[in-house]
């Protein structure tokens, strides 16, 4: 029996560079080994997002096309919309009758969200019961092992926490998943930030040859080379991260030119933007294709919601019973 992993990823605009190399890459080599459930946690994007769904929908679509076109195969995978499975939602609502609210202001990512996207008011019940939504996401399938970043540890924990203090209660019914850190460097953003959609300054894996092109030429580079004469320090340079990643044969020219001053920014990132573009043209040139046949993507996320559905519904049920609702 193959252990069952299972992720998700926020629609929260569109999906970027860092979530393809940090997630979405992963769960393609994932597929191959394990029984895996892949989702878009649109209703997890809803919580930042309540203010202003407008584009919700394109990006839940977007999302959809860009996890097919790099590689995610429905028929390795299940891969599903969250909000098709009202039983996610059902589950978080038992899941709230339990978990203590001090559990959840203490989670890191509560206080540095709030940080991060100031001026939006996420004073709110949903944005807080965030990691019990999730935590319903990972135990409704029982799932082994959750492929995560290191931001997203604390929500594992909790999910643990959750299932363990549940399972006190009513019985057995939730194991405790395990988290299967993703080893990559965070890929910094435009600015030198962590690439995020809160920073705006990502580069989508959707945008074609002539916005990377002009993305790339707005990147940050090592500040003490103002003159080509400068010598560069390609460790403190985002340009230098991206080499380091997507073309790792060139970053030992690419440091010691830079170092030496025989190699200039402008240069360097024209490079760049053509390394990213050869990267993704594979993964356009899909793109294109899915993109012309909505009704066929549809048809994925639906069948992709009714396998889920087999395995969700299921725990749903269980969990129902042991707190004596039916
Ligand atoms: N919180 C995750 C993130 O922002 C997305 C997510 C939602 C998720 N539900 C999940 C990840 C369940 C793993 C398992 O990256
Ligand atoms: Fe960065 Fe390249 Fe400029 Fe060096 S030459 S500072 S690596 S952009």
């Amino acid at each position: 029996m193959k252990k069952r992993v299972l992720s998700g990823i926020q629609p929260t605009g569109k999906l970027h560079l860092g979530n393809l190399i940090g997630a979405i890459e992963n769960w393609v080599k994932l597929q191959e080994k394990y029984e895996c459930f892949f989702f878009i946690a649109d209703l997890h994007a809803l919580t930042t997002t309540y203010d202003d769904p407008k584009n919700l929908k394109d990006d839940i679509k977007s999302a959809a096309i860009d996890l097919l076109s790099a590689g995610i195969d429905p028929n390795k995978c299940v891969l599903f919309k969250q909000s098709d499975l009202m039983e996610h939602a059902e589950l978080h609502l038992l899941f709230s009758m339990v978990t203590p609210v001090p559990w959840l202001e203490r989670v890191p990512t509560y206080k540095s969200k709030i940080v991060e996207l100031k001026g939006k008011d996420l004073g709110t019940y949903g944005f807080l019961g965030y990691p019990v939504l999730q935590a319903a996401d990972i135990l409704i399938y029982k799932a082994d092992f959750v492929p995560v970043g290191q931001d997203q540890l604390p929500h594992i924990e909790l999910t643990r926490e959750i299932a363990r203090r549940f399972n006190n209660f009513y019985g057995n019914i939730f194991p405790e998943p395990k988290d299967l850190l993703t080893q990559f460097p965070t890929l910094p953003g435009l600015d030198g930030r962590k690439m995020s959609k809160s920073y705006n300054n990502t580069i989508a894996i959707s945008d074609p040859p002539d916005i990377i092109k002009k993305k790339v030429s707005t990147m940050i580079t090592d500040p003490a080379r103002v003159k080509k004469e400068d010598k560069g320090h390609p460790e403190v340079c985002s340009v230098y991260d991206f080499y380091k990643v997507f073309a790792k044969d060139l970053t030992d020219t690419v440091a010691s030119e830079c170092k030496e001053a025989k190699r200039g920014c402008v240069d360097c990132k024209k490079q760049l933007a053509q390394v990213l573009i050869d990267y993704m043209a594979p993964i356009h040139k899909k793109r294109e294709q899915l993109a012309k046949d909505p009704k066929a993507m549809d048809k994925i996320l639906k069948d992709g919601a009714a396998k889920a559905k087999k395995i969700a519904a299921v725990s749903l049920l269980e969990a129902k019973k042991a707190m004596g609702l039916i």
